[in-house]
């Protein structure tokens, strides 16, 4: 095989520059253009940096023509089968599987770290009660710098960890909460005794007036939904975090504008939209004039669900959550409802019809997470409010990771301008 160049000849306007080429451990080469502008006096344009590396990171690799997915190396459906959340959130936080002692000591730093600062309790009520749970979300994750001020000081290693625990724990009693307040029922506090997933489910349903018995079949499925959804490289949230991150804001204020990016329908967003979309098309019969609506260029629908940036094969996160919804499903009897019939049709016609396949467009793993979390009772503005909760040890983690980087500088794209040159202003009286 030939030797790969050390360099790249970009040429321009007469002139060429010799650019680095880095490469990585996996994927393919990087072309280093950091002395572009300072060499060159030219910049590079690529709106939704669809061809930039925007940072070195050892944590996750993506190859979406393959439909692979490796957290430190370790591949998606391993990891699904075989380890749980809470391994998979020691994984990418050290970047190694732990020990059974070092997992037990993670666990136990996770559990005792759960419960809010009671006075969180009055936030929460500040809020109107049909806000939405995203919105409560991004306040009071916002809110933690003011209430946990011992772990923001991003240039002491031991507090930055405090915050990554913090946060990896609280999320999941916010995320109830912000459900519990939503229905007007009484916040219920997290219980020890149970496993991270589990937890989470009883702060949901629980009721002081009975006694709730989590299904591990549930809780197995949501600590599935978690581990899917824990990381994914430099996604539009995890860059968002990254981003404020780079300017000293503390992790607290950075996660809040990762989950405030997640929102959007485009990304996590979508298991909500998606669901919303079944629901919209009702029964079966109406799927094709949803389809012609997704081909129609001068239409903005979008089949919501369908899709991904990376993936261009299908996303691996998929195959997995297609099988647990299957599962969860069988388990609760609701095989036969309408909108899961819409869901099956739709993914069948849109899996064989000509435009998706073209364009490669496949169920990404928001089609089939929203179905889940449906059967299991939650309503759809919790959908994403369950992917923040479980993006979260990604954020931390690639947000850990940049502060520690010696190559870290505070993020700050370039443009190219194309709006009006110099000219002088104008008194009202003559424009
Ligand atoms: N329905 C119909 N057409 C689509 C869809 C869709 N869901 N997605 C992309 N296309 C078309 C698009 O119109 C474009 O066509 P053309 O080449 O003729 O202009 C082509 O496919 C490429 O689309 P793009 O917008 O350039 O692709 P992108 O990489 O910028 O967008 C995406 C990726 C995920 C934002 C997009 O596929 C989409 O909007 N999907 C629906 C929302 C969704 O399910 N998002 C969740 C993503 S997975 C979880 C996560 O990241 O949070």
């Amino acid at each position: 095989m030939a030797d790969k160049p050390a360099t790249a000849t970009l040429s321009f306007g007469g002139r060429s520059l010799e650019l680095p080429m880095q490469s990585p451990s996996v994927g393919p080469d990087v072309i280093d253009i950091r002395k572009l502008y300072a060499e060159g006096d030219i910049f590079t344009y690529d709106p939704g940096y669809t061809s930039t590396a925007s940072c070195m990171s050892t944590i996750t690799y993506i190859d979406g023509d393959r439909g692979e997915l490796l957290h430190r190396g370790y591949p998606i459906d391993q990891l699904a089968q075989k380890s749980h959340f809470l391994e998979v959130c020691y994984l990418l936080l050290y970047g190694e599987l732990p020990t059974a002692g070092q997992l037990e000591d993670f666990e136990t730093r996770v559990t005792r770290h759960t419960m809010l600062h009671e006075q969180m309790l009055y936030f929460f009520r500040g809020f109107r009660r049909d806000a939405h749970p995203m919105a409560i979300m991004v306040g009071v994750v916002g809110a933690m710098s003011a209430f946990y001020h011992d772990s923001t000081d991003i240039a002491d290693p031991w507090q930055r960890e405090v915050a990554a625990i913090r946060m990896i724990a609280k999320m999941p009693t916010i995320a109830a909460w912000a459900y519990k307040y939503s229905i007007g029922q009484p916040f219920v506090y997290p219980k020890n005794s149970l496993d991270y997933a589990a937890n989470f489910l009883n702060m949901c349903f629980a009721v002081p007036a009975e006694d709730y018995v989590v299904d591990p079949i549930l809780s197995k499925a949501m600590d599935r939904i978690m581990m899917l959804h824990a990381d994914h490289e430099q996604n539009a949230s995890t860059s968002t975090v990254r981003l404020a991150g780079s300017s000293g804001a503390n992790p607290f204020a950075s996660i809040a504008a990762g989950i405030a990016c997640l929102w959007g329908p485009a990304h996590g967003g979508a298991n909500q939209a998606c669901l919303e979309m079944l629901r919209e098309i009702g029964t079966v019969d109406r799927i094709p004039e949803y389809i012609a609506r997704a081909k129609d260029k001068d239409d903005p629908f979008r089949l919501m669900g369908f899709g991904h940036r990376v993936y261009k094969n299908f996303d691996p996160r998929a195959k997995v959550m297609k099988e647990s919804a299957d599962e969860v499903l069988a388990l609760l009897g609701v095989e036969d409802n309408e909108t899961l019939k819409v869901a099956k049709e739709l993914e069948r016609i849109a899996l064989e019809d000509d435009f998706f396949v073209e364009k490669k467009l496949y169920p990404n793993v928001d089609f089939y997470s929203g179905i889940i979390l449906n059967a299991m009772g939650f309503p759809t503005s919790m959908f994403t409010p369950i992917f923040a909760l479980s993006r979260t040890v990604g954020w931390i983690s690639q947000w850990k990771e940049m502060i520690a980087d010696p190559q870290q500088k505070i993020g700050r794209p370039r443009q190219l301008y194309t709006g009006a040159g110099r000219r002088d202003y104008i008194e009202v009286e003559d424009r």
